[in-house]
């Protein structure tokens, strides 16, 4: 079916192409959405005291003002980030703002955080959470800051306050590279501050039960960033880490007319920058930080790396445009194969397995 609608989409700008898919998914009834659910126990997932049904959800932007999510529940991810939303409605950055390379599949957006605000998210989100049954998988919440907004962390603590008990998880984006000084937010003191009141938030707001707390970040941090955000992440005691956003990095194969775009950067080009920084960092944690490993992934092959590199769990969003809805239930059959093939019975047991082999291999050379 995607065959037939692809080149249809292609042809329409990337933004319309989106509204249109969203419209669809929201406005087709349950009974009429095609269901492209793949179940198997050895992707089941409970971390956190949340229960997903296989480890690929939809990385947050797609569904910016939470309207479509029972329709994208229905293409079989385990768990959607809804946002990024701020407090206030915001238009974003004049259009044309997204852009597609279907040859190199590959995006690259700068759409500085359009959405509805958090009262119509809200609106939404109840109107989702209400429907019975609830489609299975977790659902996680995405929230930013507004571009007018000069003390961050004044927006993120009116979020927290706001959206927590709706939210099985929360997620910190502070890796846009499309709101100015966004990104200055992961150095180590800004991070301290804005992390440290967001907490205080979170606990006086959620009593016994606050859902977990996510840190989303870029991928175009040095060694030394990474090294410095996993220690205040660990002191902390940040439950989560997304791994990660778009990136300002432009590989040069890519087209002149396409590469200069300004923006963030995802799809293919990404896949491999992203599963490095995620090595980094759970090395560097010792894989104490759950790790949620996002970027460039469009097949079973690339999301099994990042999950043998460190990930728990991963996401993905640009390779939805170009392969097509059933593609979360391919790769959760090809996981499948992938941890027979490793002599896994259960996705657990591949996380971080890169690290371990290397530990082993080391270990025999010193013992031989
Ligand atoms: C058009 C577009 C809009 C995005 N909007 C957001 C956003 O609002 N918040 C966010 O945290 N990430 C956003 N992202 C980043 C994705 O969530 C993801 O981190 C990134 O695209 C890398 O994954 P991918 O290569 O699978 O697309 C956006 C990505 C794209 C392509």
């Amino acid at each position: 079916m995607y065959r037939i609608l692809k080149p249809l989409l292609f042809c329409l700008p990337a933004e319309t192409a989106h509204r249109l898919t969203l419209s669809a998914l929201k406005y087709t009834p349950s009974a009429l959405l095609p269901q492209f659910g793949f179940a198997s126990p050895s992707l089941k997932v409970t971390l956190w005291g949340r229960h997903f049904p296989n480890p690929v959800g939809l990385a947050a932007g797609f569904d910016k003002n939470a309207e479509s999510l029972n329709g994208l529940f229905h293409l079989g991810f385990g768990f959607i980030e809804a946002g990024t939303v701020t407090v206030k409605p915001q238009a974003g950055n004049p259009r044309p703002r997204v852009f597609r390379a279907p040859q190199y599949n590959a995006v690259i957006n700068r759409m500085g955080f359009p959405n509805c605000g958090v009262a119509v998210f809200k609106d939404n989100l109840r109107k989702f959470l209400e429907k019975k049954p609830r489609p299975m998988g977790v659902l996680g919440l995405n929230i930013g800051m507004n571009k007018d907004q000069t003390e961050p962390a004044k927006d993120y603590t009116a979020l927290v306050r706001s959206l927590a008990p709706m939210a099985d998880y929360l997620t910190i984006n502070i890796s846009s590279p499309n709101t100015p000084g966004l990104r200055n937010l992961q150095e180590k003191g800004p991070l301290t501050d804005l992390l440290t009141a967001v907490l205080a938030e979170r606990k006086a707001s959620c009593g016994e039960f606050p859902p977990p707390l996510f840190v989303k970040l870029a991928p175009d941090l040095t060694d030394q960033q990474i090294d410095d955000i996993a220690s205040v992440l660990l002191s902390l005691k940040i439950d989560g880490v997304i791994l990660g956003n778009t990136t300002l990095s432009r590989p040069d194969h890519l087209p002149a007319d396409f590469r200069e775009q300004k923006g963030g950067l995802s799809g293919a080009p990404l896949t491999d920058l992203s599963t490095a920084v995620i090595r980094r960092f759970y090395t560097v944690t010792k894989g104490q930080i759950p790790i949620i490993g996002v970027g460039g992934i469009g097949n079973a092959q690339e999301a099994y790396a990042k999950i043998r590199a460190g990930a728990s769990l991963v996401q993905l969003y640009s390779n939805l445009i170009f392969q097509g809805p059933s593609l979360p239930s391919m790769i959760n059959a090809g996981l499948v194969d992938l941890l027979r093939r490793d002599g896994f019975n259960h996705i657990s047991e591949a996380v971080g397995a890169d690290h371990r082999e290397i530990l082993e291999n080391t270990n025999n050379v010193q013992l031989a």
